[in-house]
């Protein structure tokens, strides 16, 4: 019998599924349903240093193909998420979860990371270099240079598993470029993709977001053929010891499927799972099953990369 189970570096997680950033993560009640839920693991809420109310509502919309939402990173702050994670660590030990964070200036970043790396927090960190919804602030790993520059410190001090949360890359060049960079340091995964920015949905004539005169994030069905080139692009690019973890456009076990046939270890799931709630993990697990068993793969890794080229 086929099975989800998948590891990155010596976490070893149930099942291959878990939330994105961002949805069912803002609090100890959200994270719980997941923690209950089929999912592999958790990733909390991108924390800042201190708690922030995020973007005016509306901010987050539904559409038939996907979503549009421009949040701001409302979040309660890494104290909060830091103390439930180790707490966690009591409780249960046999289980690993995800710790997400940026500070909103590089300065804020540093604070944040050593507040981590002082903590008695075992689990992978991501750090989110792709939020493109904070009004005058870029997505960081759209400059490749600051991108660069912010590695290089923070690798000075930070011995723990880090990986990172990209935005989607359109050009063959860009993936170049950012995994030449990406390839210089001792990376624990990075996550392919974040939403695409600053995309526009109407109804009836009106914006149907209020941040950014309604430009935000995509998610969804729309994006997955974006989410699967940058992480078969990343899968082709980058040190072998760097994991990847597929997000974008995940709705059924096919999706998923795909997403680790173009290399990724993990699933993450979105937008679909803020329409379905965390009992669409029970139903992503058995259909990805029920194709591996289809085909006889018995692991992820009988699989994972080993798209075929026509
Ligand atoms: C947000 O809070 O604006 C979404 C987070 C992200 O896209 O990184």
């Amino acid at each position: 019998m086929a099975t989800t189970h998948t590891h990155i570096g010596n976490y070893e997680f149930k099942s291959c599924f878990m939330n994105a950033a961002g949805v069912y993560c803002y609090d100890r009640s959200e994270l719980e349903k997941v923690i209950n839920s089929e999912a592999g693991t958790f990733v909390t809420k991108t924390a800042t240093l201190n708690k922030r109310e995020g973007n005016p509502l509306p901010r987050y919309y539904d559409t038939e193909l996907g979503s549009i939402n421009s949040m701001g990173l409302p979040n309660l702050g890494i104290d909060y998420y830091l103390e439930y994670l180790i707490e966690l660590q009591e409780t249960m030990p046999e289980r690993s979860f995800f710790l997400s964070l940026v500070g909103m200036s590089p300065e804020e970043t540093h604070i944040l990371l050593k507040k981590v790396q002082e903590s008695s927090f075992k689990g992978p960190i991501e750090l989110n270099l792709s939020c493109p919804n904070l009004p005058g602030k870029p997505q960081i790993a759209y400059d490749f240079e600051t991108t660069e520059i912010l590695l290089s410190e923070i690798f000075e001090y930070f011995k723990k598993p880090l990986g990172a949360k990209l935005p989607p890359y359109f050009d063959i060049v860009h993936f170049d470029q950012a995994a030449k960079i990406f390839n210089k340091f001792p990376l624990f995964f990075v996550n392919c993709v974040n939403s695409i920015g600053n995309g526009l949905i109407i109804k009836d004539e009106y914006t149907v977001i209020k941040p950014k005169n309604g430009f935000g994030g995509i998610g969804g069905e729309y994006i997955k053929p974006t989410a699967l080139a940058n992480v078969h692009a990343f899968y082709q690019r980058l040190n072998s010891s760097i994991r990847i973890i597929g997000t974008g456009g995940v709705l059924n076990g096919k999706d998923a499927f795909e997403h680790i046939l173009c290399g990724a270890s993990m699933v993450q799931v979105g937008t679909a799972l803020q329409k379905e709630g965390p009992e669409i993990f029970k139903r992503l697990n058995e259909e990805l099953e029920s194709i591996m068993n289809e085909k006889g793969y018995k692991t992820i890794e009988d699989f994972r990369g080993k798209l075929k080229m026509i």
